[in-house]
């Protein structure tokens, strides 16, 4: 060992397990004496499964939050401390997650650790994550996940080179001890792959054509800000005022980087106030998105099925497409894109990491969750920038035939084609864990109840029923590795197609979260400008009866509403009926 090298004693912390995406705590907890650092040894410690840490070469980058500095100097000192033959960083810290997950892919590097938990509000009394991904780009399956939380509960010592904190300003190579350290623009690698993917020359004509088509990007203060602006003013030459919030800020300006209705305020605002036809938002590390224009809300669900169903006018997909999937709760809607077009479709849990390997076996192209996130095959993460532009990439492609469409026009259209799934999800977020077990636990006990199925519940203020069908606790076997991941939902479905969702959150940092999600399809023309709200009413009313969510998570109402409708100006609370933006 070289001198500098110093092994330094420690304990095992209880509760370092990696959730849906990553380690994420509070800011203070990380910052205890040896917390982040005995993570990153059990990270590197389970590298050797993917070739050895010794000799790897890893990518470190994040949103930027408060906390990334002081810990990607740990990192430095720890891979240092370890062997690890060189790290690539983004400049100042900053990586996108798409970013990242592309830096991995393209210098071939072992793996890279993310310093981000992704929509969370950051600052010292906020949140802070760190999640490892592999060699695809993509983040950690769940046997190098257990491989990192089983080296947290019996670590004894970590290594660390004994050194003052590298410059992350400077562009270009540095060595730190025996590590080579290379910063790298967090951009440019990024801008570059867009480029590849669509049709800018399209894309920026429409735009020049058509001045009345207002575009509008809100980066949440988050990591996305100089990626929209390199991209959207750069190459495809918008004026300024098409951005918004695109400065990265450490606590993202106070904020909750999350685009829904709820957090992404700022855009709806300005996009109501300003008549913009087009206008998406993207999270703290870019990989979800929104699209929102002028009285026009996409789900994410619908979003998927669309760019999938559009896919041909993306230079990307222009060899064909391999296969569609989603998240189990994420609606239907790219089923039926997939039936239609006799593609593959599959169902995987909740995660991106469960996309990783259909990708990397050529059997999925495009796919996505209903939590704001979309992407394809080109990396191993979710990526809101991409979605984005895949939209604009649409409506240009799309106004080559039908002059004047904007989002409302190619939504109504996909209905007509293929029906209409009306989709929302309820969060209660931040419950007593006990509240939540309870909710499960009794789920389980009705689902054991063969007398539940054929049962009939009747809605109060509307009259509809709904007639149990079949109950679900959903496990997914990997289709290519044959592993099986149990314990993935709880699904109630109705005799007429709808269903609803229960899963306890992986990625919440206190107490637990409880998601609800509620899907009913539909291929009558008369409902496809129906409100959300209307639509799913009568199915919310007899899902939280039956369940008694209320009363076991003594909450009345949820955290936050993801409500799908066409007309923004009718989004009306389901609980309240008041409108979400009054006017
Ligand atoms: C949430 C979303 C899930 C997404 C994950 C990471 O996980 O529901 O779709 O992949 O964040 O962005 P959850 O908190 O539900 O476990
Ligand atoms: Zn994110």
């Amino acid at each position: 060992m070289s001198s500098d090298i110093k092994e330094i004693p420690t304990k095992p912390f209880d509760g370092q397990k990696p959730g849906t995406s990553g380690l994420r705590k509070r800011v203070k907890v990380f910052e205890q004496e040896h917390y982040t650092e005995n993570f990153v040894q059990a990270i590197l410690d389970s590298i050797p499964a993917q070739g050895g840490a010794k000799g790897a070469t890893l990518v470190v980058g994040g949103d930027g939050r408060y906390f990334s500095v002081p810990a990607i100097q740990i990192i430095l000192r720890i891979a240092a401390g370890n062997g690890v033959s060189k790290l690539i960083i983004g400049h100042q810290g900053i990586l996108s997650t798409p970013a990242a997950s592309n830096i991995i892919r393209k210098y071939k590097a072992t793996g890279g650790i993310l310093l981000t938990a992704s929509h969370n509000p950051g600052g010292p009394n906020a949140d802070f994550g760190i999640k490892y991904n592999v060699q695809n780009g993509g983040p950690a399956p769940e046997n190098v996940t257990n491989s990192i939380y089983g080296r947290t509960k019996s670590i004894t010592s970590y290594k660390v080179l004994d050194a003052p904190p590298v410059d992350l300003s400077k562009i270009g190579d540095q060595t730190y001890g025996p590590l080579k350290v290379t910063i790298i623009d967090s951009v440019a690698d990024y801008v570059e792959l867009l480029r590849s993917i669509f049709d800018f020359g399209l894309i920026k004509s429409f735009l020049h054509s058509t001045p009345s088509f207002k575009v509008l990007f809100d980066g949440l203060h988050g990591v996305t800000g100089p990626y929209a602006k390199a991209i959207l003013l750069g190459e495809l030459g918008l004026p300024r005022d098409s951005i918004q919030n695109f400065e990265p800020s450490p606590n993202f300006g106070g904020g909750h980087p999350d685009p829904n209705l709820t957090y992404a305020h700022s855009l709806v605002e300005v996009v109501e106030k300003n008549n913009i036809q087009f206008g998406a938002a993207s999270d703290g590390d870019g990989d979800r998105n929104m699209i929102y224009g002028k009285g026009a809300f996409v789900t994410p669900s619908d979003s998927v099925a669309i760019i999938a169903d559009w896919a041909d006018s993306i230079p990307y997909f222009k060899g064909g497409v391999k296969g569609l999937a989603r998240s189990m709760p994420t609606s239907a809607a790219i089923d039926y894109v997939a039936e239609a077009k006799g593609y593959e479709v599959f169902e995987v849990p909740t995660g991106w990491k469960f996309f990783g390997n259909l990708m990397d076996a050529g059997r999925l192209s495009i796919c996505g969750e209903e939590s704001f996130g979309t992407g394809s095959d080109h990396i191993r993460e979710k990526d809101g920038i991409w979605a984005v532009i895949a939209w604009l990439n649409i409506i240009a492609a799309a106004n080559q035939t039908n002059k004047g469409w904007g989002i409302n026009e190619i939504l109504l259209d996909h209905y007509q084609k293929y029906g209409r799934s009306f989709f929302s999800r309820y969060d209660y977020e931040e419950v007593s864990s006990e509240g939540a077990q309870a909710l499960i636990d009794n789920l389980d006990k009705l689902f054991a109840d063969p007398s539940f199925i054929s049962s009939s519940y009747n809605a109060k203020s509307v009259s509809e029923s709904f007639t149990v069908a079949k109950v679900t606790n959903f496990t997914y076997t990997d289709p290519i590795d044959n592993s099986v991941s149990k314990n993935q939902g709880h699904i109630l479905q109705f005799t007429d197609g709808s269903r609803v969702v229960f899963r306890l959150s992986g990625t919440g940092s206190q107490g637990a979260t409880v998601r609800f999600y509620i899907e009913r399809y539909s291929k009558d023309p008369a409902q496809y400008e129906r409100p959300t709200a209307e639509g799913l009413k009568g199915l919310i009313e007899v899902a939280l009866a039956i369940t008694k969510l209320p009363e076991f998570l003594g909450r009345s109402e949820p955290t936050v509403i993801t409500v799908s409708g066409v007309l923004s100006s009718r989004l009306v609370c389901h609980l309240c009926a008041n409108p979400i933006y009054p006017q």
